[in-house]
């Protein structure tokens, strides 16, 4: 194995297109997708994020178009996650009242009259940061009680800004997944709701209005990539802690191109790549990765996958690549450096690492059998989506402005 190898590696999914009908992607169709961002749209710090044109980047990598997407800026959250949460917490209430969510705005949820007639509710979630930060604000916003556990060796800096949106948070012992099974217990005893981004047997309906809420980043990219250009992207390259992201994205795109959809690349830390071993394992189910997953992509330090992301992306996504860190922070620091007048954007660890792939593959791996299989050449029109900003500041300027982790 060379050292570029070591650092990137790739599975094909053998499972693309089997047994995969459109009625998979029902959940992500137009009209769906429209409702759900005219709610979120309710929300008075609602703004759309940019979606950039790398042009000099894509000369120099000598592709032909390269967009991301720059959620660091949604909500003034730093991070895209606060779409699902909103939505997911705004449909359960919605049901709990028996009303419908498109008869309801923000606003409406926040009236007295909503707390009344629920009596208390306590959120709990677990969360390595972003997700439990868009969880808190919620209830926060809405006037209900949240309760935020996060894993061993979570930032302190991204405890801190759980707490003060008021939340009751902490740091467990155990990893991402087995604190989602103490937060599980917790709500099952104490009655509370769990609002969790991601799904497994018994437990789906919150995760699917979470992803569904993730769905309108991509509702957004699809109208803003068509004012530039006719052609669909050709690539589509995606991050994966659970999945959730990468689904809810994927759907929308798979619903809204067909046959047309760009290829789904998925893309997680070496550490924590539960897709890259379940392809690897290639018996269409989930294999999981344990321990405690020690990456600087902390949101994407999760070893088992949303079960409806894992069946959506089994049957559409292209394969997999598996990233050490150092692609990450190249990432970081290639989108903070921009080329001419590029944007710069402001990129954190587990936002960087689709653009950090894309710029490895076509600098450091130009020749090799991945980049080939990718087809990832001169005509490619490719999007990928920074998922977060400085989340952890100190870590940021350690790894941007001291050089951490530099590519090998
Ligand atoms: C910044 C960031 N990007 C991507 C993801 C991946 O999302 P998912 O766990 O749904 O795959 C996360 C998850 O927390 C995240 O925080």
């Amino acid at each position: 194995m060379t050292k570029n190898e070591k650092q990137l590696k790739w599975v094909k999914n053998n499972f693309q297109h089997k047994n995969f009908k459109d009625n998979d992607l029902k959940n992500f169709d137009k009209e769906n997708v429209r409702e759900i961002l005219n709610f979120q749209k309710t929300h008075p710090s609602y703004t759309h994020t940019p979606l950039y044109s790398l042009a000099h980047l894509a000369d120099h990598l000598q592709i032909s178009i390269l967009m991301a997407k720059d959620e660091s800026q949604r909500f003034g959250l730093n991070a895209f996650k606060v779409l699902g949460g909103i939505y997911a917490m705004a449909k359960y209430i919605a049901n709990q009242l028996g009303e419908e969510i498109e008869d309801l705005s923000f606003e409406k949820l926040k009236d007295p009259s909503v707390k009344e007639r629920l009596g208390d509710v306590t959120f709990i979630s677990a969360t390595d940061g972003n997700h439990g930060r868009g969880v808190a604000w919620a209830a926060r916003e809405l006037g209900f009680k949240s309760v935020i556990y996060m894993p061993k060796g979570s930032s302190a800096q991204r405890l801190e800004a759980i707490r003060n949106e008021g939340a009751l948070a902490e740091i467990q012992d155990v990893n991402y997944d087995d604190t989602v099974r103490i937060c599980a217990r917790l709500a099952e005893k104490n009655g509370w709701v769990m609002v969790q981004d991601t799904a497994w047997e018994g437990y789906e309906e919150i995760p699917l209005w979470i992803m569904q809420g993730y769905s309108s980043i991509a509702y957004e990219i699809v109208e803003q990539w068509n004012e530039t250009t006719d052609l669909p992207p050709t690539h589509l390259f995606l991050q994966a802690g659970v999945g959730s992201f990468a689904a809810g994205i994927a759907g929308y795109f798979l619903k809204i191109y067909g046959e047309q959809a760009p290829k789904i690349v998925i893309v997680e830390p070496d550490q924590a790549d539960c897709f890259y071993q379940s392809f690897i394992t290639d018996n269409g189910e989930r294999t999981f990765v344990s321990g405690l997953m020690a990456t600087e992509m902390a949101g994407l330090a999760c070893g088992e996958p949303n079960t409806e992301a894992f069946k959506l992306l089994r049957g559409s996504a292209a394969g997999v690549l598996s990233c050490d860190d150092s692609i990450a922070t190249t990432g970081m620091r290639v989108y903070g450096n921009p080329l001419k007048s590029d944007p710069r954007v402001i990129s954190g660890e587990s936002g960087s690492v689709t653009l950090g792939a894309v710029y490895y593959l076509k600098k450091f791996m130009k020749n090799h059998s991945i980049t080939a299989e990718l087809e990832l050449n001169d005509e490619s029109r490719v999007l990928v989506i920074n998922t977060e900003g400085d989340t952890d500041e100190e870590n940021y300027r350690k790894i941007v402005w001291d050089g951490f982790l530099p590519v090998q």
